[in-house]
C-alpha cells in the first residue's frame, strides 16, 4: 500500500510523488490549511492538506482525529524558509496531500500515545498503544536485532540452534515451578521449565558438541525490576571446554551482541573471585561504574576498649568493615548521615557508626573507643584526607556484607557518582559450591549440575565449584559453570544436597543414567536476554524490554490472565478449588 516509509523520505525525494500509510500523530488546523504528522515505525512525516491543492483531500483531513489510520498520496516538497524542524529526521520536507484514504478511526485514546507520565496499568491494559510510542518501538527493534546477532555469532563459532520442551519436568534453578496439570493423568502435573538446563546437557550427551537456544524460561518467584516470571535467556552448552573456552565464547558473543545494540565493548572483561566481591563490595555482583570498596578493620576493632565491639570483631564468623565516602564531610550533613543509619537498619544493621576526618584528625562518637595509634591506623588503612568520612558496619558476616554493598550502591546514587555511560563488565569466579539458608539446610549455590572441585572434602562451606557469572553494571547478565558428568560425582552432591538415592533416581533418573554411558565432559552459560536489552537501552524497568510483560504482581494487565476457569475444565483435570484458597 506504500511506496516509502515517512522517516525514509529525504531531501532528495523533493518533487516525487510517493505513497504513504501510517497512523496520525498529531493534528493541527491552520485556519484553512490542515497539517498532520504521519506515524509509522520509521518516524513521522508532516503532511499538509491544503484545499487549494486536493478539495477531496482537505474535506476527509477536516475529520481526521489523533490515531486515525490513513493512506496518502501526495508530493514532497521542501518546506518554506525559516519553516524546518531540527527535531524532526523529516523536518526540511513535507508531503502535499493529492489523496487521501481514511483506513480506520480510532476511539478516544485512553492517554496520549508516548506519554509515559500515565500510570503503568493503564500503560500495560492497553499495551498496544503503548507499543506504538517510539521509544518502545526502537527497544524492540533493537532487541530483534541483538537476537540476530547472538544466532549469527554462534552459528559462526558453529552452534547449533535447538528447541526443547515447554511442558516437563521440574528444573530445578531455586524457584518455584510453574505446574500444568495433565488431564490425561489426573493428579499429575507437568512443570515449565526454569531454564533448558538438563536438555542441554543431554544434547552434550548426544554428542551434538555445541547446542544454543534463544529460550523461554518460567519460574514463580517474587518479581523485581530486573525480574519476569516468563524470561528469555540466550543458553549455551559446549563439550570437551575449559571454563577459559566458555569464557570467551561469551565474550566474542557479548562483543557482537552488543555491536547490534550499538556499543564497542572491550574484552577481556576483568575477573573477580567470589570472595573478593563479597569481601570488597558486598555483593556477587558488584557495580564497579564506581569505587566505595569496602576495607577490613577487624583487628583494630579487636583492640578496641568498647566490649561489644571488640567481641564481635574476635569472632572470626563476624566482619568489621569500613567504607570511606571521599569528601563526605562536605557533601552530606550530620541529620543525612544519621539517615544513613535507617536505611542500613531496614536490612538487619544493628547501627552504623561513622568518624568524620577534621584536621585534628578523626572525630565522632566511636573515638572515644580507640587508642591515638589505632585511629591513626583506621586513617593509614582506609587512605583517609581531611573532609572524608568513614562508615562501618559490624556484625555477622552475611548480614554486614549485604547491609554494607547496598549501602554502598545508595551512596553511589545519593553521591551522583555513577557514570550512566559506562558499561562495566566483570566476571566473578570461584563461587562455593553450597549456600546455607537460613533454615539451615543447605542448597547449591548455582545448580546441583554443576562441577565441585573437591566434593570430598568435609566442610560443605569449603565445597568450591567451576562456576562464572558475568556481571554488566551491578546486574547479574549471564551465569553458567562447567558440569558434572559422571554420575558418581553427581550423586554425592544430590546427597549433600539432602536427596536421597530414592529421589534422586524418582527426579533425576534419566540425567544419572545419561551420564553413565560416556557423558562428555561439559559446560556452558546463559545470558539474561531481558536483562542484556534492558542495560544496553538503559531502561529502568525489564518490562520496558518485553512485548507483553506482567505486572509487578505476576498478572497480565492486557489478557487479565491469570482467570479462573470453567468447572468443566477443573472436572476434567480431576481439580477441585478450595474456597478457603479463593478467598485468600
Ligand atoms: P541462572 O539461573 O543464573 O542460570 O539464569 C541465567 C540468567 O538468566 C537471567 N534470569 C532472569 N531474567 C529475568 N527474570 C528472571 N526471573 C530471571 N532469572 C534469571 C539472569 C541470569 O543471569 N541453567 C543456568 C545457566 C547455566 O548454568 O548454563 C541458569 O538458568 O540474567
Amino acid at each position: 500500500m506504500r511506496s516509502h516509509y515517512c522517516a525514509e523520505l529525504c531531501k532528495d525525494d523533493i518533487g516525487k510523488t510517493v505513497e504513504l500509510a501510517g497512523w496520525v500523530n498529531t493534528y493541527r488546523d491552520h485556519g484553512g490549511v490542515i497539517f498532520f504528522d504521519l506515524r509509522d515505525r520509521t518516524g513521522l512525516i508532516q503532511l499538509v492538506c491544503d484545499p487549494a491543492d486536493s478539495k477531496q483531500a482537505h474535506e476527509i483531513a477536516s475529520h481526521v482525529r489523533d490515531e486515525y489510520v490513513l493512506r496518502v498520496k501526495g508530493k514532497v516538497r521542501a518546506r518554506g524558509a525559516g519553516l524546518a524542524n531540527p527535531r524532526l529526521k523529516t523536518g526540511e520536507i513535507e508531503v502535499v496531500v493529492d489523496e487521501l484514504v481514511v483506513e480506520n478511526e480510532s476511539a478516544a485514546l485512553p492517554f496520549m500515545i508516548g506519554d509515559e507520565s500515565v500510570g503503568e496499568d493503564v500503560r500495560l491494559k492497553y499495551r498496544f498503544l503503548d507499543l506504538r510510542n517510539e521509544r518502545l518501538q526502537r527497544i524492540f527493534m533493537l532487541r530483534s536485532k541483538a537476537a540476530i546477532a547472538a544466532r549469527n555469532a554462534l552459528d559462526k563459532m558453529g552452534f547449533i540452534e535447538f528447541e526443547t520442551p515447554v511442558l516437563t519436568k521440574a528444573t530445578p534453578e531455586g524457584a518455584r515451578d510453574y505446574l500444568v496439570p495433565s488431564r490425561i493423568y489426573p493428579g499429575q502435573f507437568y512443570a515449565l521449565p526454569q531454564s533448558p538446563q538438563l536438555f542441554k546437557q543431554l544434547f552434550m550427551c548426544a554428542g551434538f558438541d555445541k547446542y544454543f537456544q534463544i529460550a523461554k524460561c518460567f519460574r514463580d518467584e517474587d518479581l523485581r525490576a530486573d525480574r519476569q516470571p516468563e524470561f528469555t535467556q540466550i543458553d549455551v552448552e559446549m563439550s570437551f571446554v575449559t571454563q577459559e573456552d566458555i569464557i570467551n565464547m561469551a565474550e566474542s558473543m557479548l562483543k557482537e551482541v552488543f555491536a547490534a545494540c550499538g556499543y564497542d565493548i572491550a574484552t577481556p572483561f576483568p575477573r573477580m573471585s567470589y570472595a573478593e566481591a563479597t569481601e570488597k563490595y558486598g555483593s556477587d555482583k558488584p557495580d564497579l561504574r564506581y569505587d566505595l570498596a569496602m576495607i577490613d578493620v577487624d583487628d583494630i576493632f579487636e583492640r578496641s576498649n568498647n566490649e561489644i565491639f571488640s567481641s564481635i570483631a574476635k569472632d572470626k564468623r563476624n566482619r568489621v568493615k569500613a567504607l570511606k565516602v571521599p569528601n563526605g564531610d562536605n557533601i552530606f550533613s550530620k541529620r543525612q548521615m544519621k539517615s544513613f543509619e535507617e536505611y542500613v537498619r531496614k536490612f538487619g544493621a544493628q547501627g552504623l557508626a561513622f568518624l568524620q576526618v577534621k584536621e585534628e584528625g578523626l572525630k565522632g562518637p566511636l573515638e572515644k573507643f580507640f587508642e591515638p595509634s589505632d585511629l591513626d591506623e583506621i586513617i593509614a588503612r582506609c587512605e583517609l584526607k581531611v573532609g572524608d568520612v568513614v562508615f562501618f558496619g559490624a556484625g555477622k558476616k552475611k548480614v554486614v556484607l549485604d547491609y554494607m554493598g547496598r549501602f554502598r550502591a545508595y551512596l553511589a546514587e545519593q553521591m551522583g557518582i555513577i557514570d550512566e555511560n559506562a558499561m562495566k563488565f566483570l566476571w566473578v569466579l570461584d563461587f562455593p559450591m553450597f549456600e546455607q539458608n537460613d533454615d539451615g539446610s543447605y542448597s547449591a549455590m548455582h545448580h546441583p549440575f554443576t562441577m565441585p572441585n573437591n566434593i570430598d572434602e568435609p566442610d560443605l562451606e569449603k565445597i568450591t565449584s567451576i562456576a562464572h557469572d558475568v556481571v554488566l553494571n551491578g546486574f547479574e547478565l549471564g551465569g553458567g559453570s562447567i558440569r558434572i558428568h559422571k554420575s558418581d560425582i553427581q550423586q554425592k552432591v544430590f546427597a549433600k544436597l539432602g536427596i536421597d538415592e530414592a529421589e534422586q533416581r524418582e527426579k533425576f533418573g534419566f540425567l544419572l543414567d545419561a551420564l553413565s554411558f560416556g557423558a562428555p565432559p561439559h559446560g556452558g552459560i546463559a545470558i539474561g536476554f531481558d536483562r542484556l536489552i534492558m542495560l544496553a537501552t538503559k531502561s529502568s524497568s525489564i518490562r520496558d524490554v518485553i512485548a507483553f510483560p506482567k505486572t509487578q504482581r505476576a498478572q497480565c494487565a492486557m489478557t487479565k490472565a491469570p482467570s479462573e476457569v470453567s468447572p468443566e475444565q477443573l472436572r476434567e483435570l480431576g481439580l477441585r478449588i478450595r474456597e478457603s484458597k479463593k478467598e485468600s
